[in-house]
């Protein structure tokens, strides 16, 4: 017996050096820490089981029958975060690139399978040279094979994709499937042809940071919806990000203990909103004064700023927000903006995170660079996310609610249940100037200001959609956070009966 312990204990010890002690001091030169450190870290300290660590590549192409390391490139099991379950799999650069062959497809597979089975998300880190070249179409397969797991386990269990070293060719499909993608600053990238294919074929000279980089990601392209200093703080961001997401879509949204008042007022809110309607002023005040002890998660922070998205806690359980920015492009919906919105609203959709939407927004962007790029269909997306989803909504409207934007943020008419104003709400199909100059266009300019003045008095109030229906209250700025925390509380229960359909067509 002794004998066999051994030789475990010399297996295993030989598994964890992944590609040797070298390749493990390269990984730590280059600012990266190794596969098993980063899930150490991820998880709560003695929590991971490690499965598959004898697992070998069967390969025998290019002389890789001489290469063969137990675990071959990926580490996979589960663990916890706060005491909740998670699947992980983390990507070992150190063993042949972290380059995805059949088995180490299958490696991940396996615990795919076993997190939809069981009702637990999954979290890969990445950190590879895509698909084992030697391979060729087995290789391919396994990336098949997990795309396919992806899709399936989409809407089933939050998905989450961490991006710290390489990601590149079939690598980077699996995170575009995910829920959510972050990346570490200036040691990951993720692109599909890498800066040598590039510069062959579109004779473009660029190095891989700005081909695929964390700022491109997180600015330009919203392949990543987010991007921290070092591994060490992005998984510590990961962990913080795990505390808001139930563990799957039968789940009800994880509730922490809190000792923040629901009742709390805060009458900094009532001065919130400036006397000059054309000013600017932070709607991250509002969120952040009206959550619990203002512990805000913010996804995709650096695009699209002129909309918020993100998760907070009422009376301790998650909530996501989705808030028009006035200090970025004074809050209009862009396509850009809309589509940020409309995979978060689909998010919580998913996993019964019941959403609650601020509105202080100008209408949708003109100009022919939008309607070129197609603001038709992504508005378009906005305002089916919004409409589709049943979990819990409730809106407030502190300012602007013009036109279009109006109808797609939220509004009743899109199935909102509970929907407040502030006073100083303005709800319209546009802004004064602009209704008067078409409205009263044949009065000529001299009756313009009075008819302006007009158009404030009659329409820029929320007692005109109130006095509809549209707005189910009018209410005071300090007592916002209560009347969230009611109206959450009333909705706890909502179910809402669907026509049976297969699935929607939501405008992509
Ligand atoms: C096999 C690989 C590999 C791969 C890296 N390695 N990528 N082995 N298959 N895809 C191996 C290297 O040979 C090397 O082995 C070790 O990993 C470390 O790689 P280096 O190149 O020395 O490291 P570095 O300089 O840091 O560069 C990392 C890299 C580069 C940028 C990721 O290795 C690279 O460009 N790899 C190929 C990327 C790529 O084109 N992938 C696409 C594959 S096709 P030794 O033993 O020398 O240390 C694909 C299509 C699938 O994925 C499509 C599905 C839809």
């Amino acid at each position: 017996m002794k004998d066999v312990l051994e030789e475990l204990e010399k297996r295993r010890a030989q598994a964890r050096m992944g590609g040797g002690q070298a390749r493990i001091d390269a990984q730590h030169a280059r600012g990266k820490l190794t596969a098993r450190e980063r899930l150490e870290i991820l998880l709560d300290a003695g929590s991971f089981e490690e499965y598959d660590m004898f697992v070998e590549h069967r390969s025998s192409e290019f002389g890789t029958d001489k290469n063969r390391i137990p675990g071959d490139g990926v580490v996979t099991g589960w663990g916890t975060i706060n005491g909740r379950m998670t699947y992980v799999y983390a990507k070992d650069f150190t063993v042949l690139g972290g380059s995805t062959s059949e088995t180490h497809a299958q490696k991940i597979c396996k615990i795919m399978d076993m997190a939809m089975q069981n009702g637990a998300p999954v979290i890969g880190l990445f950190d590879s040279g895509g698909a084992r070249i030697q391979e060729g179409v087995a290789a391919l397969a396994g990336f098949g094979e997990i795309f396919k797991r992806n899709v399936l386990a989409s809407g089933v269990v939050p998905q989450i994709s961490v991006i710290m070293g390489p990601c590149a060719g079939g690598d980077v499909y699996s995170p575009a499937l995910t829920d959510f993608v972050f990346m570490v600053q200036g040691t990951s990238y993720m692109f599909i042809t890498g800066p040598e294919v590039t510069r062959t074929v579109t004779h473009e000279d660029v190095t891989p940071e700005q081909l695929g980089g964390s700022k491109v990601h997180t600015t330009r392209s919203a392949v990543a919806d987010g991007a921290y200093e070092n591994d060490i703080i992005c998984l510590e961001e990961i962990r913080r990000l795990y505390d808001f997401l139930p563990l799957n879509n039968r789940d009800a949204a994880p509730s922490w203990p809190v000792e923040d008042d629901p009742r709390r007022e805060d009458l900094s809110l009532d001065t919130l909103v400036p006397d000059n309607d054309n000013k600017p002023y932070d709607m991250m005040e509002l969120i952040t004064k009206v959550i619990d002890e203002g512990d805000f998660f913010e996804i995709g922070e650096a695009f699209a700023r002129n909309i918020i998205t993100g998760f907070g806690r009422v009376e301790g359980s998650t909530v996501g927000f989705v808030a028009n920015q006035p200090m970025a492009l004074a809050g209009v919906l862009d396509s850009d903006a809309s589509r940020k919105a409309a995979r978060f609203v689909r998010f919580c959709d998913c996993f019964n995170i019941p959403i609650v939407t601020f509105v202080d927004v100008p209408g949708f962007m003109p100009g022919t660079a939008q309607e070129h790029g197609g603001i038709i269909k992504h508005g378009a997306k906005l305002l089916f996310a919004y409409a589709e989803a049943t979990v819990p909504k409730v809106t407030v409207i502190t300012r602007k609610a013009y036109g279009g934007a109006y109808d797609v943020m939220a509004s009743k008419h899109m199935r909102a249940d509970v929907n407040y104003a502030w006073p100083s709400a303005q709800i319209a199909v546009m802004g004064p100037k602009g209704a008067v100059e078409i409205i009263f266009r044949k009065e000529g300019p001299e009756a313009i200001p009075g008819r302006i003045q007009e158009y404030e008095e009659r329409f820029l109030n929320p007692f005109v959609a109130a006095s509809r229906g549209y707005i189910d209250d009018v209410i005071r700025p300090h007592s916002t956070r209560w009347r969230i925390a009611r109206a959450l509380r009333m909705l706890r229960n909502k179910q809402v009966a669907q026509i049976w359909k297969k699935h929607d067509n939501i405008p992509l």
